[in-house]
C-alpha cells in the first residue's frame, strides 16, 4: 500500500507512529485540492451554484459517515474538530446538565486525557465522582472491575482501543453493563477506527467520537455520534452562526440537528478528504487491513520478544490486541532511544502518550511506542528490530566507559 502514500513513496523514512496520525493516501490529498480548484464557497449560506455545490460536498461527507458507522440517522453525526472536542462537547453538553452531587462516572484508566480531564472538571463542578476501572497483569480490564459500573453510575467513559497498550477493549460487554444500571456509555474509537469496522446500532452506544486524522483523512475534523434523542435534550456547546434559528435581542432558538451543535464556518476541505478517507478504507475492506496488520503485530511481537533488553507492554492474547506496542530499552530513557532511532530514519512515538494515570498505574513514566498502519510491513519491523539492537549496544558501551 506504501505506492498509495506520497509521503512514504518520497522518502525511505520508517514510519511507525499511525497512532499518533496516519499518513494521506493521494486520492485524500487530491480531493482536497479538487474541492478548492473546483468548489470553494460557504457552505450553508449561499443561494448561489458554489455554495450549493459546497454544500454538498459536506452533507455528503456526512451521510458517508452515518453508513460507514451504520447511524440510524445523519442527525446524529456532528462534525467537531477533533476527537478531543467531541469529547470535550459531550462533557459539558450532556456532563454537566446531568449529573448531580454524589453520581459516578465510572471509567478505564487506560482513558487519554481527552476523555479524562473534561470530566475531571465537570465533576468537580457537579460535585460527582470519578471512579476508575484498572487493569490486570495482562494490561486487559477483568470482568471483576465492571462490577464497578452501578446504579449510582451515570456516565461510563471506554477507549475501544488503548493509545498505550493497544487493548482492545470488550465494548459491547461494557455497554450492556451500563445500560443495565441505567447508565450512558461514552466510546472512544479513535484508535479503533482505522482498524476494525464500528456499527454503533450494533454497539447500542450512547456516543461514539473518532478523528479523520488517524484514520487516513485530514487533520481538523472529528466526528460525534450521538443518539438522536440525547443530541435533542442536549443545549449546544459553541454559539454563533449556522447554529441558530431566530435570534432575539435577549434570546434565541437553535437550529435542528445537526447543524445545533455546529457554530460558525465548518471545516467543508477537511469533511470531503474524510469522505474519501472512508472511501479508501471501504475499496480495501476491513478484512484485508485486520489481516495485514494482524500477521504484522504477530511478526512484530515474535521479534522484540527475542529482544531481552526490553521491557514490553501488551495483552499476552492476540486477538485482544491492536496495532500498537508500547516498550522500554531497559535503563535507557525513551526520548534518548527515540532521537536515536531518528537519526537512522525511523519514526516512533515516545513519552507518556497522553494518558500519565495509566502509565502511572503501571508504574511507568513513559514509553516508546511503536504503531502500524496499512502501509506497513516487515521491513519496517526489521528497520526497527535493527535499530533497537544499536540504541542497546550504544548505551551499554556508554555505561561501561562511564
Ligand atoms: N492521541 C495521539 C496519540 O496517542 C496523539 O499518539
Amino acid at each position: 500500500m506504501k505506492e498509495d502514500f506520497p509521503l512514504l513513496n518520497n522518502s525511505d523514512v520508517v514510519y511507525l507512529d499511525s497512532a499518533a496520525t496516519t499518513q494521506k493516501p493521494l486520492c485524500v490529498i487530491d480531493s482536497i485540492s479538487g474541492y478548492y480548484k473546483t468548489i470553494n464557497a460557504n457552505p450553508h449560506r449561499g443561494a448561489y451554484d458554489l455554495s450549493v455545490k459546497a454544500t454538498f460536498a459536506y452533507e455528503n461527507a456526512r451521510e458517508k459517515v452515518k453508513e460507514f458507522i451504520n447511524a440510524k440517522s445523519s442527525k446524529e453525526i456532528i462534525f467537531t474538530k477533533n476527537a478531543t472536542e467531541s469529547l470535550n462537547l459531550i462533557a459539558y453538553s450532556y456532563g454537566l446538565n446531568n449529573l448531580e452531587s454524589n453520581d459516578e462516572v465510572v471509567l478505564s484508566i487506560m482513558e487519554h486525557h481527552s476523555n479524562l480531564v473534561p470530566w475531571q472538571e465537570v465533576c468537580k463542578k457537579k460535585k460527582s465522582i470519578l471512579k476508575y476501572m484498572y487493569v490486570n497483569d495482562c494490561y486487559e480490564i477483568s470482568d471483576s472491575e465492571l462490577s464497578k459500573i452501578t446504579s449510582n453510575t451515570k456516565i461510563v467513559l471506554i477507549t475501544h482501543v488503548s493509545n498505550v497498550t493497544g487493548t482492545i477493549n470488550d465494548i459491547k460487554k461494557i455497554i450492556d453493563v451500563a445500560h443495565k444500571n441505567g447508565a450512558k456509555v461514552v466510546v472512544d474509537a479513535t484508535q479503533s477506527i482505522a482498524h476494525m469496522s464500528i456499527d454503533v446500532q450494533g454497539l447500542d452506544c450512547d456516543f461514539l467520537v473518532f478523528s479523520s486524522h488517524k484514520m487516513y483523512g485530514p487533520m481538523g475534523i472529528g466526528v460525534l455520534y450521538a443518539k438522536e434523542e440525547l443530541l435533542n435534550s442536549m443545549t449546544p456547546f459553541l454559539m454563533g452562526g449556522d447554529m441558530i434559528e431566530y435570534v432575539y435581542e435577549q434570546d434565541t432558538t437553535y437550529a435542528p440537528l445537526p447543524s445545533k451543535f455546529e457554530a460558525g464556518t465548518q471545516n467543508v476541505e477537511a469533511a470531503v478528504g474524510l469522505n474519501e478517507a472512508i472511501n479508501y478504507i471501504k475499496e480495501i475492506g476491513y478484512d484485508k487491513i485486520s489481516s495485514h496488520e494482524k500477521s504484522l503485530l504477530k511478526y512484530a511481537r515474535k521479534e522484540l520478544e527475542k529482544l531481552e533488553f526490553l521491557d514490553l507492554y501488551y495483552p499476552k492474547d492476540i486477538n485482544n490486541h491492536s496495532s500498537i506496542i508500547s516498550f522500554n530499552i531497559k535503563g535507557v530513557h525513551p526520548h534518548d532511544a527515540s532521537s536515536i532511532l531518528d537519526s537512522m530514519n525511523i519514526a516512533l512515538r515516545s513519552g507518556n502518550h497522553c494518558a500519565q494515570p495509566y502509565l502511572r498505574s503501571l508504574n511507568i513514566d513513559s514509553t516508546l511506542r511503536m504503531s502500524i498502519a496499512i502501509y506497513n510491513n516487515k521491513s519496517d519491523i526489521d528497520a526497527l528490530v535493527n535499530g533497537l539492537i544499536k540504541v542497546n549496544e550504544m548505551f551499554k558501551k556508554y555505561n561501561k566507559e562511564s
